[in-house]
């Protein structure tokens, strides 16, 4: 028998409401006891002393780019640099080469993901083929595959009838479908968020009434239909307000925020680093606002990293040119720490947006630390300071705004099915 005792900490677990001093005892892969001073004998000790225990982070959206762009990343390394952000469940997003439009290619992924990551991967398989946004998938035999959700994220479906006949048929298969909610019509060509900024640089605007136009009609479409309507990557104070009323008259609509667009303004592109682009773009101050807001409350349920590799090569162009897209799982937890560093969000809820409630939309069993449940965890040092260098990173990719600067709060250690498959000091532990 295994034993992995993890010892001392301060146990953060939002699915009991459990904010208390004490020790996680894992048995053969499955949590067993949540106590004070656990005995002991006979367990691998990890010492927490002082730092937090939790639920293994759970990802809504990550881009592994396997298969097809595996120059980018691959499952290998993307779930490294997972678990080592302390994420031990991701779900990886369709648009890679070939589109995960077919359960060959979600077969693909899930045996990939069994042999190469140390992360559990969960595929989203995407909600028309070749997210042309015209024909729909086989929902059922994707399910069987292993898909747990549909999305045609990175475009968006602009013809109104096929997003109906997408949610109408989610609801066979119970599962979300996720928007990426961007009206291409009043995208255009822009680059970055429409306003004072973009005028000052020159660049082409992107403005916000792109994201909330869409995320209203997908809205009425979800109420109609009665489907789960997942919002991806919200950056507008107006969808924000949008998802807390349609969740206020009772529609099954649920969201995420990425870490960047609760820190970052439109601001940060001043000096056109092409490692603040990202679509949706970063926001106005008054948007980050409306978005921290809505963490705060819950509208926003989860904080999805929207983890997207693109090779050097590929970002060091004009600022017009570069795809858009950011890694994010390394430094997730250091930025979004920031809301509690500010008094905005309890540590127990930060985790809640963490763990919990992204698992909840998923239906995935994980994030919790009840007795009997997978035992993934991770210990978390919210004070320790580091500066990220990406090169030191576990992706394959080094595009991130953070890039050289100081951090605050780290990941010490990540316990998957109750293996300790990262810790700081000794890297990624498996594979
Ligand atoms: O910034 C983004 N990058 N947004 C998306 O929706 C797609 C993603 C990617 O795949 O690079």
């Amino acid at each position: 028998m295994s034993r992995l005792l993890i010892r001392g900490g301060r146990v953060l677990d939002p699915a009991s409401d459990r904010d208390a001093a004490g020790d996680v005892l894992i048995e053969d892969g499955v949590i067993v006891a949540v106590d004070a001073d656990i005995d002991t004998r006979g367990a691998e000790v990890l010492d927490a002393e002082g730092v937090w225990i939790a639920p293994g982070f759970v990802d809504l959206h990550t881009h592994l780019r396997e298969p097809g762009q595996e120059y980018k990343e691959d499952i290998a390394s993307g779930g490294r640099a997972a678990v080592a952000g302390g994420f031990t469940s991701v779900a990886c997003m369709a648009n890679t080469q070939p589109v995960n439009d077919d359960p060959s290619v979600t077969d693909f992924i899930l045996d990939r993901a069994r042999t190469d990551s140390p992360a559990r991967v969960h595929p989203v398989a995407a909600a028309t083929k070749g997210l042309a946004g015209e024909v729909m998938t086989e929902m059922v035999a994707l399910v069987e595959a292993g898909a747990v959700a549909f999305s045609d994220d990175g475009k968006t479906i602009m013809d109104s009838g096929v997003m109906r006949r997408v949610l109408q048929y989610s609801r066979l298969v119970e599962r979300p479908v996720i928007t990426h909610a961007e009206d291409r019509t009043l995208v255009g060509d822009g680059v970055m968020n429409e306003g004072p900024v973009s005028t000052r640089l020159g660049l082409p605007g992107n403005p916000a009434v792109a994201e909330t136009v869409h995320v209203a009609r997908d809205i009425m479409l979800a109420e109609i239909t009665g489907a789960h309507l997942h919002v991806a990557h919200v950056s507008t104070a107006g969808a924000v307000e949008l998802v807390r009323a349609a969740r206020e008259r009772g529609v099954h609509v649920t969201a995420e925020v990425t870490p960047h667009h609760l820190v970052l303004t439109d601001e940060a592109t001043s000096g056109y680093d092409t490692n603040t682009k990202m679509a949706p773009p970063l926001r106005s101050a008054d948007d980050v606002r409306a978005c921290r807001q809505g963490v705060a409350d819950g509208t926003l349920d989860a904080i999805a990293t929207d983890h997207a590799p693109h090779a050097l090569h590929e970002k060091e162009v004009e600022f017009t040119e570069a795809p858009p897209g950011v890694i994010g799982f390394e430094t997730a937890l250091a930025v979004v720490l920031d809301l509690v560093r500010e008094g905005e969000l309890a540590p127990l809820e930060l985790i809640r947006r963490l763990t919990t409630d992204p698992a909840r939309i998923l239906s995935l069993t994980a994030g919790t630390l009840s007795v009997g449940a997978p035992a993934d965890v991770v210990v978390v040092d919210p004070e320790r300071r580091w500066t990220y260098d990406p090169s030191k990173g576990y992706s394959k990719s080094r595009n991130s705004p953070w890039n050289g600067q100081e951090l605050v709060g780290r990941v010490v250690a990540s316990v998957v099915g109750g293996r300790m498959v990262y810790h700081v000091d000794r890297g990624v532990l498996v594979q």
